[in-house]
């Protein structure tokens, strides 16, 4: 007899899929906690909310919602190609920039032909779209957490299509040197697409020239999103920027509506106000360095992060992960990235740093005593 497991395509079988941060509703019903005594710092979102200019736009589009969107997108599109001095043409918006990422999949992967390749414990999704697609999608060793890019051009194949750089990356918060990015950008073969994820680039001091390689023409897809600095995650909207022969390929794969009125609306907003993501990145500079100095007083390991997380190696992840849900706090337990000592810490609020750093010693010492000894 036929059963499901023989009709199915085999990537799907095998997947594991995406473990999001939990949301704040379903500790809410687990704990029975209200849910505004909840703080969830696992998922990188702007700890400022959103911008009240993009609050104002969602209410201007409300009534509007019964038509269709532009499913052009075009006044977002002229928006941000005003902002980073392109043209609309280069612009490709998502469903969040995870969809511009299955988008160089359906343009670039054929099942079982081409490979992507990324650095180990590089941002999850692009292994599961690969999977999806049923590609391998090869891992370079990342040194202290590093993109090796000598390593990563050396292994660079004949079918390879898609080499994701990830800078600043997710989970880690490292960041790949400007001078070494250029360079590789500028050597990569024209085989291979150079899809550079700057989801978190917005919190860099010194971002890279990147739009200047799209400029020049190089083989080369950026990822960009609303989701983190612009503060509107719940709303899915991303974009790509790439050079105009790419971008229509892109364009081509997409459904015709993918991205909505409402974010639409509100991200063009979002990005007039400079401000709020000035304030923002205050913000997260001041809560980053009160978290890495807490970690580093209590004797722990972290690595060094240029975006709105740190990594803390805290010895067993999961069973703190637990033990802070207890007390309402949702932070990022690492073991699908095979860290199991690990958690990944969003930064909040300065009132939630302040409050964080209360309860994180001695939540501590109740998972690992030993490791949390610093903290008495
Ligand atoms: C490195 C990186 N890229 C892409 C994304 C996807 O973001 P979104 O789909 O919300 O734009 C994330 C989200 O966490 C991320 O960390």
């Amino acid at each position: 007899m036929t059963t499901l497991e023989d009709i199915v395509n085999p990537g799907i079988l095998s997947l594991t899929p995406y473990e999001p941060g939990k949301p704040i509703e379903e500790l809410a019903r687990e704990q029975g906690f209200p849910p505004d005594q909840i703080c969830k710092l696992a998922s990188n979102e702007n700890p400022l909310g959103p911008s009240p200019k993009a609050l104002r736009a969602i209410q201007e589009a409300l009534p509007h919602i019964h038509l269709y969107p532009d499913g052009a997108g075009r006044l977002l599109r002229d928006a941000i190609a005003r902002h980073h001095g392109l043209s609309a043409e280069n612009i490709v918006l998502g469903n969040g920039s995870n969809e511009i990422i299955e988008l160089l999949f359906h343009v670039f992967v054929l099942p079982r032909t081409h490979e992507a390749l990324c650095s180990r414990h590089a941002f999850a999704v692009y292994r599961l779209m690969a999977q999806l697609f049923d590609a391998p999608c090869r891992e370079t060793p990342d040194p202290g957490f590093c993109h090796d890019l000598t390593a990563m051009r050396k292994a660079i194949g004949p079918n390879t299509r898609l080499i994701f750089l990830t800078s600043p990356n997710n989970p880690t918060g490292t960041r790949i040197p400007n001078p070494e990015l250029e360079e590789f950008v500028r050597a990569a073969p024209a085989h291979a697409i150079v899809a550079l994820d700057e989801a978190y680039i917005d919190f860099l001091d010194d971002p890279p020239p990147s739009v200047t390689w799209v400029r020049d023409g190089k083989n080369v897809v950026l990822l960009r999103t609303f989701s983190k600095m612009y503060g509107l995650a719940g709303l899915r909207i991303g974009y790509a920027i790439a050079p105009v022969p790419i971008a229509s390929l892109l364009q081509r794969a997409r459904q015709p509506f993918n991205t909505n009125s409402l974010a639409q609306a509100a991200a063009v907003a979002a990005l007039e106000d400079q401000e709020h993501c000035e304030n923002t990145r205050r913000i997260v500079r001041e809560g980053r360095i009160r978290l890495e100095e807490s970690f580093a007083r209590l004797g722990l390991r972290f690595v060094s992060s240029a975006a709105n997380f740190v990594m803390v190696q805290v010895g067993d992840g999961e069973a703190l992960f637990h033990s802070l849900l207890r007390h309402g706090w949702i932070v990022r337990p690492l073991r699908s990235y095979g860290l199991t000592e690990w958690v990944r810490i969003s930064i909040g609020t300065p009132e939630q740093t302040t409050r964080f750093l209360e309860v994180f010693p001695a939540t501590l010492r109740e998972t690992d005593p030993a490791r949390g000894s610093a903290a008495r």
